[in-house]
């Protein structure tokens, strides 16, 4: 996969693109140096916490109102120090950081997170979940919940769900309109694997890039379009370049928090109780926050000239029945299965 983005990049982007990644490295080094999330000699523990969202985000918000949370329960003894807009890397960068301990918390979509916890592939097949309502009810059930503590294995201990709306495709050139409007676009997606077939289903040529590069990368024509959620189309200003945004809402992706498993470990039961209940505290905060934000993202970008189309959504899905029809016989067929019987 590596091989086909460099092909598609081209030799300018790729050097830059391998300057950031390089000065990123150089960073992150010298910070796993310093403390992440451990006790300073005085008593006092600072988590770090690293994502890829813009601080006007309703994720950055409920990070700053979790950290509020984290001071009071603890009476001043923690905090969180919050880095955003991938300053310390990509997603998966940074879940890679928290397995050894580097950061202490961060918060990535469930898409790249399939990499690290199979099962996480679930969010991103096309329309398992009918709506939002169905999605909160997975979420908060049984299966949301063994799926949060499933990373544990792989030392990313889940925290809880955000709420990341559903995702839609937005593109340069042309709108799209049916599943057809997608041949031939090279469409960015996340770094997963199951993201890259369901563009494949639609009829796309999907190309992972991670999210912090995309705005380039659709300046520069290197992709014709992406999909994401309307917050995120707004706040990274995609809609400066992608002029169409087709609401397919194709997949319902739900962010994650996430805290490295040996920096948990090295907490007492009462530090994992306040760091527990300030996330849990915090994500009604984000849910509201995110209602409100992401319908002034649609309505800000079509006041900025972006067209907004409603598709037929019947052909989007009856485009992935093959690939719902490939999981047969698989677990994950058997969970979306459970999945569908949830009322
Ligand atoms: C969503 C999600 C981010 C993710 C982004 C992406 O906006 O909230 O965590 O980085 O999608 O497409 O990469």
């Amino acid at each position: 996969m590596a091989c086909h983005v460099e092909l598609l990049l081209g030799e300018p982007l790729i050097m830059k693109l391998r300057l950031q990644h390089f000065a990123q490295s150089v960073f992150i080094a010298i910070l796993s140096f310093s403390f992440y999330g451990c006790d300073k000699g005085d008593g006092h523990i600072t988590l770090k916490l690293a994502h890829s969202l813009d601080t006007g985000h309703s994720v950055h918000k409920s990070m700053i109102f979790m950290n509020e949370r984290l001071k009071d329960l603890s009476n001043g003894t923690m905090d969180i120090e919050i880095y955003p807009n991938g300053q310390l890397g990509s997603e998966r960068d940074s879940m890679e950081l928290l397995q050894i301990g580097s950061i202490a918390i961060t918060k990535v979509s469930t898409s790249p997170m399939e990499g690290f916890v199979p099962k996480m592939k679930i969010f991103s097949i096309p329309y398992v979940f009918r709506d939002e309502d169905h999605l909160w009810r997975v979420l908060n059930g049984k299966i949301g919940q063994d799926l949060l503590i499933e990373g544990e294995a792989v030392k990313l201990r889940g925290l809880a769900y955000y709420d990341a709306g559903s995702r839609s495709f937005y593109t340069r050139d042309k709108p799209i309109r049916t599943p057809k409007d997608l041949e031939g676009l090279k469409i960015r997606v996340q770094k997963s694997q199951t993201s890259v077939r369901m563009v494949e289903a639609l009829g796309g040529s999907a190309t992972p890039i991670s999210f912090g590069e995309l705005y380039t990368a659709l300046q520069q024509g290197v992709v014709d379009g992406a999909e994401n959620n309307p917050p995120s189309f707004y706040l990274s200003k995609h809609y400066d370049v992608a002029r169409y945004y087709t609401q397919d809402m194709h997949t319902s992706v739900p962010d994650i928090l996430l805290m490295s498993g040996p920096i948990w470990n090295n907490l007492t039961t009462k530090q994992q109780t306040w760091v527990q209940e300030a996330a849990r505290l915090s994500v009604p905060y984000q849910r509201k926050l995110w209602k409100t934000s992401s319908d002034a993202a649609l309505k800000a970008v079509e006041e900025a000239g972006v067209k907004i189309i409603q598709p037929d959504k019947a052909a989007f899905k009856e485009a992935v029945k093959g690939m719902h029809d490939s999981y047969k016989g698989s677990p994950v067929h058997e969970l979306m299965q459970q999945i569908a019987d949830i009322k």
